[in-house]
């Protein structure tokens, strides 16, 4: 069977990144990166600040040559193109909106530039505006606009010249927190109703698993993971990335019992070993991690009745986080377990639960299915 249209077209390379790599005077800011992104999709660029996002995001501009590797965009090598040659479009942090002119000549600009007829240009500019809902804006200048109006109007001038890929540098960045939120919905909304393609930067995780389809951590110059904000909060690959997405529970261990349907781990934070349901790639001996996220572990007061996975400790501290609140529990080998539960279960769950408070001896535990056996 035919795959529906639309799913085709998701699954339809659009940009090949590869093996590109930028070296400034021996830094090596972008290190020999790999990745495909697909046409129509928001790739999301993570990553702390000085991993190489914002210099793998402007080689794909053209500002910056690649000293390795190829960029193809529709299998076209964009080597030999400047910057607006190419049929992409940057949206920096800062907007770079023209001060003097009205919010209709800034996205007149480029269109005026490349000759187009002038009612084609009014045409477009007013095509734009409408899909950022700035309409009524066009006559005023940047510095006449709040925060949010501004970037609105930035990213209808990237969207003018109809760009087969944006390019946008922390979109959100000059924003509040509040209005950031409500930006990344908005955005997202306006770049699936246009279908252009869009790789984007952030350092801010939130950010990067509501808006993208797919996201790539980066760190020190390497792409280290590329896949949907659940494969990589889910399935992170290295201690890095678990650390890096959402908080979580990191047990360094050994791999002392390996079998083809479970292994066992020590480590020196747990008094019995960690049981995991299904075999690995390794051997004994082998020194690894094992990461829990905070919500797959369980908290209470009498010992839960399960065999493995548990351990006895004091709360030493809980942080209310409004939706959820998250217990810090401390084990005798010193380590504190991170253990989240949601509030809105607070009625359903458990008197017992309830009453869990600061300097109580509590039972943490999880599933045997639940934890994520980490290499590197
Ligand atoms: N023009 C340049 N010359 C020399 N080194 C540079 C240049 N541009 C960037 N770098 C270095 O390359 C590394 C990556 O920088 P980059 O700006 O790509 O990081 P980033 O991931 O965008 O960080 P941030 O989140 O802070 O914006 C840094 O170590 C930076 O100092
Ligand atoms: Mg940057």
């Amino acid at each position: 069977m035919a795959l529906p249209e639309n799913k085709a077209k998701q699954k339809k390379v659009q940009l090949q990144i590869c093996g590109v790599s930028k070296d400034f005077d021996g830094t090596l800011a972008v290190n020999n990166v790999d990745l495909d992104i697909y046409q129509g999709e928001i790739f999301a660029l993570l990553g702390a600040s000085g991993c190489g996002k914002t210099t793998l995001l402007r080689m794909l501009a053209g500002f910056e040559k690649p000293s390795a590797g190829s960029i193809l965009l529709e299998g076209e090598d964009m080597a030999r193109l400047a910057p607006y040659q190419r049929p992409m479009n940057m949206m920096f942090q800062s907007y770079a909106l023209f001060p003097h002119m009205t919010v209709e000549n800034n996205i007149a600009f480029g269109l005026k530039q490349d000759r187009m007829p002038k009612q084609q240009i009014a045409d477009k500019v007013a095509e734009v505006l409408g899909l950022v809902q700035m309409e009524a804006y066009a006559k005023r200048k940047p510095h006449q606009l709040s925060g949010g109006q501004q970037q609105r109007v930035a990213l209808a001038r990237s969207l003018a010249k109809s760009p087969k890929l944006l390019l946008l540098d922390e979109p959100m960045g000059a924003l509040d927190k509040k209005l950031r939120t409500r930006m990344q919905l908005e955005i997202v909304n306006i770049l699936e109703k246009v279908g252009v393609t869009c790789v984007m930067v952030t350092h801010d995780q939130e950010e990067a698993m509501t808006m993208a389809d797919r996201v790539g951590i980066m760190n020190a110059g390497i792409l280290s993971q590329v896949g949907s904000p659940m494969e990589v909060y889910e399935r992170p690959n290295s201690r890095m990335t678990a650390e890096f997405i959402g908080s979580v529970n990191l047990f360094e261990g050994e791999l002392v019992v390996d079998e083809v349907g479970y292994v066992e781990i020590a480590s020196d934070s747990l008094e019995s070993n960690i049981y995991i349901a299904h075999g690995i790639v390794g051997s004994e001996g082998m020194a690894l991690a094992v990461a829990i996220r905070p919500e797959k572990i369980n908290i209470s007061r009498t010992e839960p009745a399960q065999a493995h996975n548990k351990a006895r400790g004091v709360v030493e501290d809980i942080a209310y986080l409004g939706s959820h609140s998250v217990y810090h529990v401390r084990l005798p080998s010193g380590f504190k377990v991170l253990a989240s539960v949601a509030n809105s279960n607070r009625q359903i769950a458990s008197d017992e639960q309830q009453r869990i408070t600061w300097g109580d001896e509590v039972f943490v535990s999880w599933s045997d299915s639940c934890a994520v056996v980490l290499y590197s």
